[in-house]
């Protein structure tokens, strides 16, 4: 098969890294990849933007399967564009990605399928948002930007004077363009996160394994919102009984909405979920695999990740059944230092274990590197280009040797600034009586 893979960070990179093991892939296509991904893939340099050009090389190239990373180009319509020229594709139409790119669109969503969410209300004006606030109770309350916000449009506000700020950020400040003209103010859950991600093939469900991210850039889950700073599975609090819920109340449901609504979503529908006092409800949806926890997931399945994608582009999964290794799988952000607020670009990256670059490593090599913001500068030397810069994923017995292995492999990365979480797991450690907070306490030198 040829395939071709949409997108540049760290899933991408752990995306082709397990694509690339299947026996049917004869050729991998990358737009635009990045420097890791480039090691087993052709790079096509176009913006994932580039709806058209895509589709269009894609036909030219006679691809079989195009596998769609990141939400832009799925809200764009890219897989309305390769349907149109008989090209499968793995990421939903943008009938499908609106469930991510509009959340008042997949909150009334969720309504109109009884699905488990908190209470909300949609504003378009601030003023009516205001008053809103007024009559809820002087508590936490959560405020959310409609449209994509590259996952900075969600403020947990502590208070209401905290909630009637962010409302004036989103709506006042044009901060997030159109995609915060509308606003919805949410109840705040409470509870442990875990981020269920699904296959798809348009009719039928078939979760993963349950993972957990770590949203905050800080130890202890302290300071902004990022995109992921690491992530870890299996979730054990993610039971089999909250399993056996999840399906009944979330799972069946949504394939009834899909047909319900007429949409044939193939792809990964990320379900983000609080577990709750009241049981398991829906936080988010997003319309693609989530970063970094595909990074962690991955390492763990045994089944044939390829397979899987093209049944599901078909609108085929038949009764596959995935198959996964015991133990557990971890991966830690190697970020930029300031991130996700302002971090320097361009500093040179070294790796004790090779004098090249830091490799993704084959399955000999207990840890991967997954890169995501990094480049070769003018002499062809690896230098970051972005926030997160590497993913540094394994698998192991238990999550702890998982780490142990990670935390020992980013020791051997070196640039300036280089940052990131020493306490990635630790619900899932302190759960299992391992955790020890000395490494989050070492200074680094
Ligand atoms: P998102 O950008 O949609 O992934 O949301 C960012 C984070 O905000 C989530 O991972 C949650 O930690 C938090 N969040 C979003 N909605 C709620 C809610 N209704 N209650 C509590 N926390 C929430
Ligand atoms: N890690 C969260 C996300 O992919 O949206």
């Amino acid at each position: 098969m040829k395939v071709m893979l949409i997108g540049s960070g760290g899933r991408e990179h752990a995306l082709a890294w397990k694509i690339s093991q299947s026996a049917s892939m004869d050729k991998l296509y990358a737009v635009p990849g990045n420097p890791g991904i480039e090691e087993i893939a052709r790079l096509v340099p176009y913006d994932v933007t580039d709806i058209d050009k895509i589709a269009m090389f894609a036909a030219e190239e006679s691809i079989d399967l195009v596998v769609v990373g990141p939400e832009v180009p799925l809200a764009l319509g890219l897989a309305d564009a390769l349907a149109v020229r008989k090209i499968p594709c793995f990421g939903p139409g943008a009938k499908g990605a609106l469930l991510e790119s509009s959340k008042k669109y997949a909150r009334d969503f969720m309504a109109r399928y009884d699905l488990p969410s908190p209470k909300w209300r949609a504003f378009s004006s601030l003023q009516d948002a205001g008053i809103y606030l007024t009559t809820l109770p002087d508590a936490p309350v959560v405020i959310k930007a409609d449209g994509l916000a590259q996952g900075k449009g969600v403020v947990v506000a502590q208070d209401r004077l905290d909630a009637f700020s962010a409302l004036e950020e989103i709506m006042d400040s044009g901060k997030f363009g159109q995609a915060g003209e509308e606003v919805l103010v949410e109840e705040c859950l409470f509870g442990e996160e875990v981020s269920l991600l699904v296959f798809s093939d348009g009719k039928k469900l078939l979760p993963m394994i349950p993972s957990q991210d770590h949203k905050r850039a800080g130890d202890g889950d302290t300071g902004e919102n990022t995109g992921g700073m690491g992530a870890y599975a299996p979730v054990s609090a993610y039971t089999p009984e909250i399993a056996e819920v999840v399906e009944r109340t979330i799972i069946k449901p949504i394939e009834k909405a899909f047909r319900g609504e007429g949409i044939d979503y193939r792809g990964c529908l990320y379900i983000g979920l609080m577990l709750t006092a009241d049981g398991p409800k829906i936080i988010e949806f997003n319309a693609r695999f989530g970063d970094p926890e595909t990074q962690a997931i991955l390492p763990l399945l045994k089944s044939d990740l390829l397979g899987v994608l093209y049944a599901c582009a078909l609108g085929d999964l038949g009764d596959t059944k995935l198959e996964w290794s015991d133990g557990a799988a971890a991966c830690v952000v190697v970020a930029s230092m300031g991130y996700p607020a302002k971090y320097k670009t361009g500093q040179l990256i070294t790796n004790d274990e090779s004098k090249n670059a830091p490799l993704a490593g084959g399955c000999a090599h207990p840890t991967m590197v997954f890169h995501a913001g990094t480049a070769w500068n003018k002499n062809h030397e690896l230098v970051t280009n972005g926030g997160r810069v590497f993913g540094v994923a394994s698998a192991g017995a238990t999550i702890k040797e998982a780490l142990d292995n990670i935390y020992a492999r980013i020791d051997g990365i070196h640039f300036d600034g280089l940052a990131f979480r020493k306490d990635i797991g630790h619900r899932e450690l302190s759960r299992l009586g391992q955790y020890n907070d000395k490494r989050a306490n070492r200074r680094l030198s």
